[in-house]
């Protein structure tokens, strides 16, 4: 029985997951026939590569510069990633693929590789929870965690990356949530589906990669943290946890230098990137935003970077001065600024 639920679901997963690639592509075939990336990628790739992403392969040896080690390059963008398997990068063995590989096979292997070696770096309780996020809780609660409307007359899955989920949801509630289901809603009990120890690390995934960031002593573990919060409460003004003192002119130029292009110039997430990444470089002077992050919230981003979206760990490029300047800046222009960065 337990096995049979688990099936239906995984095989729902990959139905969805066809349906996504497929999209307006109309029904022009694949050039490898319905191969899936991973089939892909050792058929084209790991000999070079490695079968683990990380450049271990025998060609390792005789090629200069030797074949990426995925697992070490936080750096490399999506974009960056089809542009190279698409066209090839001159000077060195990576010849483009575009003749045996279509667009959406090129593009399926890009997420292919940065979903399974690109995320190394990630505690494995996570990376487990993430597996189980996509396999159990996606359909309902979104591939970012931002919910979906339910069917008419039913109560919606929780959209997990606003404000209020993360000052309501305790990771004991979701824990008990998750093992016991909510009665009389579409979230069904998965402690007859799932080990204890999945249930927790999906959790701790959904907290760590889906949800907002806590935001400092206000870290959200009673709904009356929430509504203060939500006031633009004391938890606002709290100061960075390093102990450091930003310096906001320095910030600004770090901002401009390194953040603008994405985040925009105004802070609004229009920066000229912006077309390209998915999800969206956040809005600044959202008010969603404007009322999650202070001080502490926004360094810890800047620092840790954001788990699924193209959010860099800037703590592998900035100094922890450097990161206090720009997310002071951040937080004085943009979350308490007025008048010209709001619309
Ligand atoms: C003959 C060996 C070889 C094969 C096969 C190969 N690559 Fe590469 N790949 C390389 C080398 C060499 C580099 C360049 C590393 C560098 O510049 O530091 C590279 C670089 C890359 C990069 C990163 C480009 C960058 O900016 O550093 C990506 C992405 C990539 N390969 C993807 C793939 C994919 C996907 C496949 C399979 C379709 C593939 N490669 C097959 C050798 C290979
Ligand atoms: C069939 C759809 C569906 C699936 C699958 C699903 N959920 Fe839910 N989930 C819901 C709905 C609907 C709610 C809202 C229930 C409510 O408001 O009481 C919800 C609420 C929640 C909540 C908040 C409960 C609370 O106390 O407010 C958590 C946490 C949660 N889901 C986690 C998960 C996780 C983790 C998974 C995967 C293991 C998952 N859900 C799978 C539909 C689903
Ligand atoms: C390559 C594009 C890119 C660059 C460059 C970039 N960001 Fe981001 N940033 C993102 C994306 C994408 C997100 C995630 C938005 C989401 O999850 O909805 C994000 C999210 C954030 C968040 C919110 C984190 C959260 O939990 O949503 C902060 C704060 C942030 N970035 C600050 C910065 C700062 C400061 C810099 C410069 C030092 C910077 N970013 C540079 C793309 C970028």
């Amino acid at each position: 029985m337990t096995r049979h639920i688990h099936l239906a679901s995984t095989l729902l997963f990959a139905f969805l997951v066809s349906l996504g690639s497929n999209a307006g592509a109309g029904e022009r075939p694949l050039k490898n026939g319905a191969a899936k990336p991973d089939v892909l990628y050792h058929n084209y790739c790991s000999v070079c590569h490695g079968d683990r992403g990380d450049g271990n392969s025998r060609a390792k040896n005789s090629l200069v510069p030797p074949p990426k080690d995925f697992t070490r390059s936080p750096e490399l963008t999506r974009d960056t990633m089809i542009t190279i398997i698409t066209h090839g990068k001159s000077g060195t063995a990576m010849t483009g693929w575009k003749t045996q590989l279509d667009d959406r096979e090129i593009a399926a292997l890009a997420d292919y590789i940065r979903a399974t070696f690109m995320q190394v770096s990630l505690d494995p309780k996570l990376q487990r929870g993430r597996v189980v996020y996509a396999q159990n809780c996606m359909v309902c609660h979104g591939d970012r965690g931002q919910g979906a409307p339910g069917a008419a007359g039913l109560i919606p899955a929780r959209d997990f990356t606003t404000p209020q989920a993360r000052a309501e949801l305790t990771r004991e509630r979701m824990v008990s949530a998750v093992t016991n289901g909510r009665p009389n809603t579409a979230m069904a009990a998965f402690s007859g589906r799932l080990p204890a120890a999945d249930i927790e690390a999906v959790v701790d995934y959904v907290r760590a990669g889906l949800m907002l960031p806590a935001t400092g002593g206000i870290s959200g573990t009673n709904a009356h943290a929430g509504r203060k919060e939500q006031q633009g409460g004391e938890g606002m003004n709290m100061p960075f946890a390093n102990n450091l003192t930003g310096n906001v002119a320095k910030g600004e130029k770090l901002y401009m230098a390194n953040c603008a292009t994405c985040h925009g110039y105004k802070g609004d997430g229009q920066g000229p990137r912006a077309y390209f990444i998915n999800p969206k470089p956040r809005n600044f002077i959202d008010k969603n935003f404007r009322l999650a992050f202070n001080r502490p919230a926004i360094y810890t981003a800047v620092h840790d970077g954001r788990l699924g979206a193209e959010m860099p760990a800037w703590s592998k490029v900035l100094s922890e001065q450097e990161m206090t300047d720009v997310s002071e800046f951040v937080f004085r222009r943009f979350v308490q600024g007025r008048g010209e960065s709001s619309k």
